[in-house]
């Protein structure tokens, strides 16, 4: 059989300089674990548009349709504000995320414990955190049609339309659920079908798909905004949160935010099952193109190596593997390793890009 693919798009920014310590930790992978990947490595963002003129090439989505996995750096960079919307950086991403149909964004909100104190909340409520939340991508009020800034009697009118259909309800619910059954096997659904239509809808019909074929999963049902309080208060009683673009959009980041560094946030985003039984997939770090540090040997690379673990347990059924990584990061931050965006206190002396890759690497061994 062959080896699992994987399509490598760095980006722009620190993307290509954290891509490589990921590169290293994926030969770690080949050589010491045996598990060996077909890497290709092409351009997106600000690189594919100098190189190409547009930000994703055809061709490169060809290949992002082909391969079992995708795993991308960043986008986007003052260099490229001023150019037209159709071809601006983030086009390319956009692209990537709509032609694979990803409609399962997963967001874990995990707290190492060596950065518990570093979190804005008492060491007490995020210390052993670790949750995922599964945002809607695809589709909602980001989406739905009618949209527009209509004129209205002498008066401008800005409108978006949220829309759910059942069969994107269903399908997001059932990734949730997937999900929850490899980790705490508990499911929150949250919406806000107390004032909104789609959220009746998105309450039915996740109920549905649990009943049927989830039954084993606990399921329980928050307002969205009760929800983002509760977030706050007390993040350990959840596992999995399900929900729907716009409020997956915020609650995910805030949900991130317990936990520290935009530097440590990984992502990934899932579609549908290929023929090969495994999800049209992209892994990402949640960070963008860090042009303020760029260049600079600062970036932590950390978010876009644990997106890496995340491959491992998602695409290729490998979750001793992620936890291997997952230990490794765990370990060089107890011995004290800090790149600058992980440092609150002052005499903490950071480490470059690559000491954190050497010390990840090290740690692996
Ligand atoms: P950003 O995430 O690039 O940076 C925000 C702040 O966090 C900066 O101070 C940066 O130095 C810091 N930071 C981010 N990642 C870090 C890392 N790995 N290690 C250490 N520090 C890190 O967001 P910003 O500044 O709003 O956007 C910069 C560019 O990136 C823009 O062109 C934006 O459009 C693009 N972007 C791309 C994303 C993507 O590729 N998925 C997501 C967000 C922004
Ligand atoms: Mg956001």
């Amino acid at each position: 059989m062959s080896n699992p693919s994987l399509l490598i798009l760095a980006g722009d920014g620190i993307g290509p300089e954290v891509m490589t310590q990921v590169n290293r930790v994926i030969d770690w992978i080949g050589d010491k674990r045996g598990l060996a990947f077909d890497v290709s490595e092409d351009l997106v963002g600000g690189a594919a548009y100098d190189k190409h003129g547009t930000p994703l090439h055809d061709d490169t989505m060809a290949k992002a349709m082909e391969v079992d996995a995708v795993l991308l750096g960043a986008v986007g960079g003052p260099k490229y504000d001023a150019l037209d919307f159709s071809v601006k950086p983030e086009r390319g991403l956009l692209r990537l995320r709509k032609e694979m149909d990803l409609y399962a964004n997963l967001r874990p909100a995990q707290c190492f414990d060596a950065l518990a104190d570093f979190s804005s909340l008492k060491r007490d409520v995020v210390a052993g955190l670790d949750i995922v939340i599964v945002r809607e991508l695809t589709s909602g009020i980001y989406f739905g049609e009618p949209r527009g800034i209509i004129h209205e009697g002498n008066e401008r009118v800005g409108i978006n339309t949220q829309r759910y259909t059942e069969s994107e309800i269903d399908r997001v619910a059932r990734s949730a659920f997937e999900l929850a059954r490899r980790r705490g096997n508990k499911v929150c659904s949250m919406e806000k079908a107390n004032v909104m239509e789609s959220g009746i809808l998105w309450r039915e019909v996740v109920q549905k798909v649990h009943d049927e074929d989830y039954p084993d999963v606990e399921l329980s049902h928050m307002y969205a905004d009760a929800g983002a309080m509760q977030l706050c208060r007390w993040p350990k009683q959840f596992d999995v949160i399900v929900t729907d673009n716009l409020f997956g959009d915020l609650l995910s980041d805030a949900a991130a935010m317990l936990t520290g560094s935009l530097g440590m946030l990984p992502s990934a985003s899932l579609g549908a099952p290929m023929a090969n039984g495994r999800p049209k997939a992209l892994y990402e770090p949640v960070h963008g193109s860090a042009p303020d540090i760029a260049g600079q040997g600062k970036a932590n690379p950390i978010a876009c190596i644990l997106s890496f673990a995340m491959a491992l347990r998602y695409s290729f059924d490998q979750g001793d593997e992620a936890v291997r990584i997952e230990k490794a990061v765990e370990k060089v931050l107890a011995d004290g390793l800090r790149t600058a965006d992980l440092i609150g206190e002052e005499g903490v002396e950071p480490v470059s890009t690559e000491q954190m890759g050497d010390a990840i690497l090290a740690a692996l061994d």
